[in-house]
């Protein structure tokens, strides 16, 4: 059990917390999945990307999946090996091409014919080769909130099949390019199994259809995208994940890369909060917290349902709150309609699930200071962001300012 009563008064509010030992848990489970096949867990930074939750799993053998040249040197500092990193995402700069390629990570995920040609010169000029694996668009509905989906035509990622098999036979026929993967990734918080298991069968058709040319491919990346429980959802349990997968590769010599991020880290995140006020418009009740949406965005971005957990010795009978923070904005809030008992100043709102995709879609809206982030493992607490104070958020602008 977690004292976050402790931890708000040694740490203040509004806080991270992030139970390090529930995600060591969660990444046994789906690497110990896909045991009898090689395989390597490619952790999404993007879901936490703190340098320590970074390093957590790398210690744990992970890699790292990222989206920009700034996770990937996330990725360095953090003490993953360069054979263990994958870049991938649809706008990658020239200049974040050149330096993935210098630092000799293990491959970039290529997501159009434009990247590939772009990949190909930069290559050239450096005079080496770049391992490469392209990210094929299946064109399935994976069923989950349209902003989190990936996996159709309709979506901006990736390529599809014709394009794919282009691609490969061009960067096979380069001198600088070499084709080691083929990836896709249909979108995130999956809670359906047949999706993922039709994308893997086609991609996987696809490896086949390229051995015929003699293209041989080393790397199945299966992107990330396993849900989780927010509320009562209904989830994919790891072993079935991994047999869905395997069960499509028979007679392939690849190694699987699974790039986990929400399944990983979420359900480890906590977001700590105190009540400032309560009051009422009328008859609309309304808790206002010191934590707003540039802390968790997530509420106001996808309407995502966290569950809440309030903190406090009152017993009054529970009514219906919206809890909302002080951000000038209607949107900004962590739930709607949510049965709470009466608060009083200083109780603490905790909304859990918070670990994925929280801390790192926050922002300085409004002039706050993103929040401190603390870890805690075997028991012990211990800070691994320092709360952002007015003077970092000015730091850039200030010599600009004309007196
Ligand atoms: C290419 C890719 N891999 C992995 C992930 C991680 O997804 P999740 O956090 O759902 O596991 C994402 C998320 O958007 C992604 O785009």
């Amino acid at each position: 059990m977690i004292n976050f009563k402790e931890l708000a008064n040694k740490y203040k509010t509004p806080l991270y917390v992030y139970d390090l030992d529930y995600m060591a848990t969660q990444y046994k489970e789906l690497k110990e999945a896909f045991k009898g096949r090689k395989s390597i867990m490619a952790y999404a930074v993007k879901s936490n990307s703190n340098l320590s939750v970074v390093k957590h799993f790398s210690d744990l053998g992970s890699g790292a999946d990222c989206v920009s040249i700034g996770e990937v040197r996330r990725a360095f500092l953090a003490g993953v090996p360069a054979y263990k990193i994958i870049f991938s995402g649809v706008g990658k700069s020239d200049d974040e091409i050149r330096e993935a390629i210098e630092k000799d990570i293990l491959y970039i995920n290529v997501e159009s014919e434009s990247e590939l040609g772009r990949v190909e010169l930069i290559a050239k000029e450096l005079n080496t080769i770049c391992r490469i694996s392209i990210r094929v668009n299946p064109n399935i509905d994976p069923k989950t909130h349209p902003y989190i989906s990936t996996g159709l035509h309709g979506n901006k990622f990736g390529v599809d099949l014709d394009s794919a098999k282009r691609m490969y036979i061009k960067a096979n026929n380069s001198d600088h390019l070499d084709p080691v993967g083929i990836h896709f990734h249909i979108g995130s918080q999956l809670t359906e199994l047949q999706p993922i298991y039709e994308s893997a069968e086609i991609v996987a058709d696809l490896v086949r259809s390229l051995q015929t040319i003699k293209i041989e491919l080393k790397f199945f990346d299966i992107g990330g995208g396993l849900g989780i429980k927010y509320d009562d959802e209904v989830t994919i349990k790891p072993y079935d994940y991994a047999q869905a997968i395997l069960g499509t590769l028979k007679g392939l010599d690849l190694t699987v890369i699974c790039e986990p991020g929400r399944f990983l880290t979420a359900n480890a995140g906590y977001f700590v909060s105190k009540v400032l006020y309560e009051k009422k418009n009328d008859s609309k009740r309304f808790v206002i917290i010191d934590g707003a949406m540039n802390d968790l965005l997530r509420p106001s971005l996808y309407n995502a349902y966290h569950k809440i957990e309030a903190i406090t010795d009152s017993n009054t009978t529970e009514s219906k709150a919206d809890i909302v923070g002080p951000v000038c904005e209607s949107g900004d809030f962590f739930a709607k309609d949510y049965l709470l008992p009466d608060l009083e100043h200083n109780d603490l709102v905790v909304v859990h699930s918070s670990g994925a995709y929280g801390f790192g879609m926050g922002s300085n809206y409004n002039t706050r200071g993103r929040s401190a982030e603390v870890a805690i493992s075997g028991g012990e607490d211990r800070l691994i962001r320092k709360r952002e104070e007015f003077e970092d958020l000015v730091s850039l602008e200030l010599e600009y300012l004309k007196k």
